[in-house]
C-alpha cells in the first residue's frame, strides 16, 4: 500500500541569502534607498536593483505559493565591517531581521524552516536571525494575516518532506573556477553519506547548501538511489564592493524550488532569474 506521506504533492521553495540592510540585498519598498534627481550615477543603479529585484520576488511569491519554505540563511547582511558599514541600508541588526521577517511575510508560506547564517553576517555572539521568527508572528497578528508556522533557526537540520529527506545547512565551500563549482557539494554529499554510515544521520536523499549565491547541482546513483545535491541562488543582487573589487564569480540571482509528488522530486528553477538592473555598459570615449 502506498505511503499516505508520499501521495501528497508539496511545493518547496529554498529561498537564502537575503542580506537584508545590505543596499543590493533583498529590499522592500519601505526601506528603499531614496533617490533624488541629484543621486550619483551609483546610487540610482542601486535603487532601480531594488525595485526590479523587489518587483521580480514578490511575482515569484505569487506564482510559487510554495507549502513549505527553507530560509536557506544570511537572512541578514550584519555590521557590513568589511566596507565600514558603507554598504548598509541600517546598520541595525534588529531592523535588518524586522525586514528578512517582512520578506518571509511576502513569501506567504504557511511552513517555514529557518537556517542561520554564516556567523560574519548573522552574528558571530549574538546570533540576529534568532529574532526573526517571533517578528514574523507578530507581523501577521499586527497585520491580520493569516498565521505562518516559522521554525528555528537551525544551523544544520534533515526534514523529511513528503517522504524526501532533505539535509540543509548555510555554508558549503565555494570554488574560484566555474567548473569546479561541483566539487564543493559533492564534498558536502559524501560527508552527509559518512554522517549516516556513523550512525548519527539518516542518509538524505537531496544535500542542499546556500552561502556560495550560485546555483549548482549534481547527483550520482548509489546503488539504485539517486543522490542529489544543490547549492541555492542568492535574493541578494551583485554590485557589493566586495563583489565588485574581490570577486569575479557569477551571482545566481533567485528562488530554487522543488515539487515533490509520490517521492519524486521535480526542481523548478524557472524563479531564478537575471536582474537587467545590474547590468554594465562600456564607457565611451
Ligand atoms: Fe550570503
Ligand atoms: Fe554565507
Amino acid at each position: 500500500m502506498a505511503n499516505k506521506k508520499k501521495a501528497a504533492s508539496r511545493s518547496v521553495a529554498f529561498p537564502g541569502d537575503l542580506h537584508c540592510g545590505h543596499v543590493v540585498g533583498l529590499t522592500p519598498p519601505d526601506w528603499r534607498l531614496s533617490c533624488g534627481t541629484r543621486a550619483s550615477k551609483e546610487v540610482k543603479k542601486i535603487r532601480r536593483t531594488q525595485e526590479e529585484a523587489w518587483d521580480k520576488y514578490k511575482e515569484t511569491c505569487d506564482k510559487l505559493k510554495p507549502d513549505v519554505a527553507v530560509w536557506m540563511g544570511d537572512l541578514i547582511d550584519g555590521r557590513g565591517e568589511r566596507s565600514g558599514g558603507t554598504e548598509l541600508i541600517t546598520t541595525d541588526r534588529r531592523e535588518q531581521a524586522e525586514i528578512a521577517a517582512w520578506c518571509i511575510v511576502r513569501m506567504g508560506a504557511p511552513r517555514n524552516i529557518l537556517i542561520r547564517g554564516t556567523p560574519y553576517h548573522s552574528g558571530a555572539s549574538e546570533q540576529f536571525e534568532d529574532l526573526i521568527p517571533a517578528m514574523v508572528f507578530e507581523i501577521c497578528e499586527n497585520e491580520e494575516r493569516p498565521f505562518m508556522a516559522v521554525d528555528g533557526p537551525h544551523d544544520h537540520e534533515q526534514l523529511d518532506i513528503g517522504g524526501v529527506i532533505f539535509d540543509v545547512k548555510h555554508k558549503v565551500g565555494a570554488s574560484t573556477i566555474p567548473h569546479g563549482s561541483w566539487t564543493p557539494i559533492a564534498r558536502e554529499d559524501l560527508w552527509q553519506a559518512l554522517y549516516a554510515e556513523a550512525g548519527l544521520m539518516v542518509r538524505a536523499d537531496w544535500v542542499v547548501r546556500a552561502h556560495t549565491h550560485t546555483h549548482i547541482w549534481g547527483g550520482r546513483m548509489a546503488g539504485d538511489k539517486a543522490k542529489e545535491f544543490v547549492s541555492t541562488p542568492a535574493l541578494q543582487c551583485m554590485g557589493s564592493r566586495y563583489g565588485r573589487q574581490q570577486s569575479s564569480k557569477l551571482v545566481d540571482w533567485g528562488v530554487f524550488a522543488v515539487r515533490i509528488e509520490a517521492g519524486q522530486v521535480t526542481p523548478i528553477r524557472k524563479y531564478i532569474q537575471t536582474i537587467g538592473a545590474q547590468a554594465s555598459k562600456p564607457q565611451v570615449i
